[in-house]
């Protein structure tokens, strides 16, 4: 008997297109060799959705994506639809994706791969097998918060404003996933807030501190977000997993990407854990829709095969199967083939196709 799943692909704007191409293949093999069934259906979200739809999410695809066993997406944005008014922006649908899934919990993973340690900017002592995880709450802080907007305050001022704030449930479920995934590692979790400035954020500190109290093999520590910014370049090993706001894990995750050598290696996973039996779960890169590089076939779609991997672990239970994905991403990196922003003077560069191909070819090696 096969195990039948059904995602759905939302390849959305730009590169988004060529690197879900790429998220196609792989999850074409998995169906082929293993006991793993998936249905892969595609739909529109982003610019993509807009300029067919004129909104960046069509209520019937988020019924279907409330419906799916995992959702994948590529990228949404583009200075093609920059000036549209707020509601009707790209993002606009992957915020909608969030907080109607209620995928609070964001998971970041940077890690080093060997072979790229001369892709980053950083000296290879400093980020020599890094392994972090910086988990970002996703539906609530600023990004959400209410009053927001802009407002006329009178004939020559205007003010833009939006609302930073926490719940206590909030900060306690997030709070718990973060504990849970750092039992599962090094049991080391530092929170980050800006706790001497922010009252929300003082009461992050507070109410992660308490929950701190059911996990006493974890050793917790806090930091302000303007000290983690600084101690992620100067030292990021001193980190094992991170717990943070909305708008921090934002900053911070691409910060973090850089220690990987590029921005296009880094997977997301997005899970909400409901009480229902299904958890729903998203899977994106963090890069965003490179317009510059987009439609050329040279963006790096390894972001992209290690979501599907990360899919594999956190929906499906299928860790073996992720970790042959990642070795096989590993090979490839190893054997010197990169995508131009990875490239260094002793490799090959292959395009994004090529990428694809070449990480298909070596998981065929794979005896599973
Ligand atoms: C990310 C992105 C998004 C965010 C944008 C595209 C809305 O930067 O996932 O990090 O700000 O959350
Ligand atoms: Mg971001």
């Amino acid at each position: 008997m096969k195990n039948k799943f059904n995602i759905i692909l939302l390849p959305g704007d730009g590169i988004g297109q060529e690197i879900s191409s790429q998220a196609k293949k792989i999850l074409n093999w998995i169906d082929s060799k293993t006991k793993i069934n998936f249905e892969v259906s595609e739909d529109l979200i982003g610019g993509a959705s807009y300029d067919k739809y004129q909104t960046p999410l069509e209520d019937k695809t988020l019924a279907n994506l409330k419906k799916a066993d995992a959702i994948i997406l590529g990228a949404v944005g583009g200075p093609k639809w920059e000036n549209l008014p707020f509601e009707k922006r790209p993002e606009r649908g992957l915020l909608k994706i969030r907080k109607e899934l209620d995928l609070f919990a964001n998971f970041r993973p940077a890690i080093v791969f060997d072979s790229l340690i001369d892709s980053s900017t950083l000296k290879p002592e400093v980020i020599k097998n890094l392994d972090l995880l910086i988990i970002r709450e996703l539906t609530s802080g600023i990004y959400f918060g209410e009053p927001r907007g802009i407002q006329k305050i009178n004939n020559e001022q205007m003010k833009g404003f939006n609302t930073l704030v926490y719940k206590t449930n909030e900060i306690e479920r997030i709070a718990k996933v973060a504990f849970e995934a750092a039992i599962s590692r090094n049991k080391k979790l530092c929170s980050v807030d800006k706790a001497n400035v922010l009252e929300s954020t003082e009461l992050w500190r507070e109410v992660v501190t308490k929950t701190s109290k059911k996990y006493p093999e974890v050793e917790l520590t806090h930091m302000y977000v303007d000290n983690a910014s600084m101690q992620l370049v100067r030292n990021p090993k001193q980190f094992d997993v991170i717990v943070t706001t909305n708008m921090f894990g934002d900053i911070l995750s691409d910060c973090a990407s850089m220690l990987t050598g590029s921005l296009g290696m880094l997977p997301s996973a997005s899970i909400g854990i409901s009480n229902k039996s299904k958890k729903s779960a998203m899977y994106e890169p963090v890069h965003g829709s490179g317009p510059d590089i987009s439609g050329k076939n040279i963006a790096n779609p390894l972001a992209m095969i290690l979501s599907v991997a990360m899919m594999l672990e956190y929906s499906f239970s299928e860790k073996k199967l992720s970790n042959i994905i990642h070795k096989s991403v590993s090979a490839i990196l190893d054997k010197g083939y990169r995508t131009k922003d990875i490239m260094d003077k002793n490799s090959k560069e292959v395009s994004t196709d090529d990428m694809g191909d070449l990480v298909l070819k070596e998981l065929e090696n794979e005896k599973i």
